[in-house]
């Protein structure tokens, strides 16, 4: 694992889309996995903006939405369907065959997890993954306690991942009891994760992720065992690290 500080929001989100498009240069036909949120949001943006005015192929690129809140309508603005589908899908005019969201709505959220792992294992295993952090280490909606070798399922929300989703991502208020989330399995399966947080709330969070132990009691310290794993912060996100 490798923490790399950058200045600000701006850079941080800049270095992570032009990992993305270097990636996505060498590898046309890459399968790339993405947290929707707050932290990904200018990474989107800027990754849009350089895929247009560099002309990058991206018509080989298969998408998967790393999760969803569990019972959501695509329609409504804080899922993570509504997410992809403004900053990525729709800018991009992605053709709706290379991306892939749980269907939250699904009367079987299982067969759902298991078609998830089907196309990854189709896809031969995910290129990159972005992933954001949680106040209480999540990863996805891999909650504490979550098996470091977990698949695609559903999790029951903690409380403090439902009050921070309803107060930061809906206007009116939701069900936020459940999530459907890939597994900390594909993480670590993965070819390249980037880790990437912002602003001094996840001061503590980063700094347990990166210094603290390695435990499934806190989801992100799985990035201390990846191999191609990388944490990338701006300054604020790190200021409690002991080595910047
Ligand atoms: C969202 C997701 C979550 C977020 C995390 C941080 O798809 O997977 O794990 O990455 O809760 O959210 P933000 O970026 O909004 O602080």
């Amino acid at each position: 694992m490798t923490v790399s500080v950058f200045e600000n929001y701006q850079s941080l989100s800049e270095h992570t889309a032009s990992i993305i498009t270097t990636d996505l240069k060498n590898k046309p036909a890459l399968t790339i996995c993405m947290a929707s949120g707050s932290t990904p949001a200018l990474t989107c943006d800027l990754l849009v903006k350089k895929i247009k005015e560099d002309s990058i192929d991206y018509s080989a690129l298969t998408f998967i939405g790393l999760d969803e809140w569990a019972g959501l309508p695509p329609t409504n603005t804080g899922s993570c369907h509504y997410f992809f589908r403004t900053k990525l899908f729709e800018p991009l005019q992605l053709n709706p065959s290379q991306y892939h969201l749980f269907d939250a709505l699904s009367d079987n959220l299982q067969a759902e997890c298991d078609k998830m792992d089907r196309l990854i294992t189709d896809k031969s295993g995910i290129d990159i993954m972005i992933v954001g952090i949680g106040m209480n280490g999540h990863i996805g909606f891999n909650e504490p306690g979550t098996s470091f070798s977990s698949l695609s399922h559903v999790a029951i929300l903690e409380e403090i991942t439902r009050s921070v989703g309803q107060k930061k991502y809906f206007n009116e208020p939701v069900v936020l009891d459940k999530g459907i989330t890939t597994g900390l399995q594909h993480l670590m399966n993965a070819e390249k994760v980037l880790l990437i947080a912002n602003g001094g709330k996840k001061a503590a969070v980063i700094k347990q992720a990166v210094e603290g132990p390695v435990t499934e009691d806190f989801p992100a310290s799985i990035m201390q065992l990846h191999k191609n794993g990388f944490v990338l912060t701006d300054t604020e996100a790190a200021a409690l690290l002991n080595k910047q």
